[in-house]
């Protein structure tokens, strides 16, 4: 007879069984997870430049939210490159890893950035709001330039 109790175990054992499956399919997601949060950056940077470029007063007040999501997703940079995550479908350099207090620092720089375009955003004055705007961005282009391949 069909007993529940039994599909029950079969699930937690099923569940039980997945992680230990291939450390190599976990290095695959990290590496997916990170890119995913890099292209969240790098929509919020676009939809900054996009109010900022086209005068979009009326959304001025937006540019604080995305300045936020930026930063903090500066913070939790670092700890998505654990050890042995530079094999596979990945543009990370190994100076990452040969070097990690640098791509700490660089982390930072962008932490900073976003950080000062935040109080900047809060002040509404447009050229101000550009000039951080750029800030940010060479705080991601000084890390691309050195931890990132170029394809
Ligand atoms: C501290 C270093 C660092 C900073 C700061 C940084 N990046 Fe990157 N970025 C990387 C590395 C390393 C990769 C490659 C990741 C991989 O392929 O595993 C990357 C990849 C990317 C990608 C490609 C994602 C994909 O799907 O392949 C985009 C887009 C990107 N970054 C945008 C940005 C933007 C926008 C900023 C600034 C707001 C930024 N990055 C700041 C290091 C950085």
């Amino acid at each position: 007879m069909f007993q529940p109790k039994h599909l029950l175990i079969a699930i937690i054992l099923g569940g039980l069984f997945i992680p230990s499956v291939s450390w190599a399919d976990n290095t695959d997601d990290i590496i997916k997870y990170r890119k995913a949060v890099y292209t969240s950056m790098r929509g919020h940077i676009g939809a900054i430049s996009r109010i900022v470029r086209a005068g979009l007063g009326d959304y001025k007040g937006h540019i604080t939210d995305h300045a936020v999501a930026i930063q903090n997703a500066a913070k939790i940079v670092p700890s998505m490159f654990p050890e042995g995550s530079d094999f596979g479908d990945t543009g990370a350099l190994e100076s990452i890893w040969t070097d990690q207090k640098g791509f700490e620092k660089a982390s930072q720089r962008l932490v900073d950035a976003s950080g000062e375009l935040v109080t900047v955003s809060q002040s509404g004055d447009m050229k101000a709001i550009g000039k951080a705007v750029g800030a940010v961005g060479g705080a991601c282009k000084n890390c691309h330039d050195n931890y990132r391949a170029s394809n």
